[in-house]
């Protein structure tokens, strides 16, 4: 007799979002490695339309910021992809969109995790020093101009061991006695991404950086900080145009790329 042992994780995403395009169009794959890569796909062979998402249940190959993988157990978490077409932008204003996608996680999230939930530069999902999503925002640049952008989401839901201690769920932080509803969230996110981007493509920059800035992790608080192996301690005061961060040093102001920082241990993604 065959014993079956496979875990059932199928959920079908059937939602309604209340938006102009984010979600109205949604591929649901049951498992596939990247939705990053498939979203890029779509793009290479049939002009998709702009707010298609593509969704996992089994993201077997999930990619991360700084070449890292991104794990996410079946069938507990989201992992999807949103196609978007911001001809809006130059190449050089990457970094708005980081903002406004950052922006509409915290809006989704915000409620029910509660305050302490925090943007930690460029683009993680933290709360207290654990990170409880990921952005892997990946752009096909037209010109001056960006043409595509896949914008990957990795959020940890239902999943409430990781095996390290740097990850954190929703379910771990503010538990639900039936699990959150994974297309119910997927469905709120798309209308706070939708109203994030439509805000970045009708010029509200000076609005969305203020409300970057008043959520992010460790602004305007000292920290150790590290970077080419000089550890040093320094306060976050800003960003400048490009998306560099700005830290106070001894009085000085040094402003660094991605990459060219890390938070220290405590604050290690
Ligand atoms: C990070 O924090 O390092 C970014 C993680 C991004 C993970 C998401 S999951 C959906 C999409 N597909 C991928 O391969 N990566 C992103």
């Amino acid at each position: 007799m065959a014993l079956y042992t496979t875990k059932l994780y199928i959920i079908l995403y059937k939602i309604h979002p209340k938006t102009l395009f984010v979600g109205q169009i949604l591929q649901y794959l049951p498992s596939c490695q990247s939705t990053n890569d498939e979203a890029s796909v779509l793009i290479a062979q049939i002009d998709p339309n702009e707010g298609l998402v593509v969704i996992t249940d089994n993201q077997t190959a999930g990619r991360g910021q700084r070449g890292n993988q991104w794990e996410a157990k079946a069938g507990e978490n989201l992992t999807f992809s949103l196609i978007l077409k911001p001809g809006f932008l130059m190449a050089t204003e990457q970094f708005w969109l980081n903002i406004a996608v950052s922006l509409g996680i915290y809006d989704a999230l915000q409620p029910l995790v509660g305050p302490s939930l925090r943007i930690k530069w460029p683009n993680d999902i933290y709360v207290g020093n654990q990170k409880l999503g990921g952005i892997l925002i990946e752009n096909t640049l037209h010109g001056y101009s960006i043409a595509w952008s896949v914008v990957g989401i990795g959020l940890n839901v239902n999943q409430i061991d990781f095996g390290y201690s740097t990850a954190t769920s929703l379910q771990a932080l503010a538990p639900l006695p039936n699990t959150y509803d994974l297309p119910g969230l997927l469905s709120r996110l798309c209308e706070t991404l939708e109203q994030r981007y439509l805000q970045l493509l009708a010029g509200q920059r000076d609005t969305l950086k203020i409300n970057y800035l008043q959520i992010l992790y460790r602004f305007q608080q000292e920290h150790r900080f590290e970077s080419e192996g000089q550890s040093f301690r320094g306060t976050i005061i800003g960003i400048d145009p490009h998306g560099r961060l700005a830290i106070q040093v001894n009085g000085q102001i040094r402003y660094f790329a991605f990459k060219e920082v890390s938070f220290d241990i405590e604050g290690r993604s």
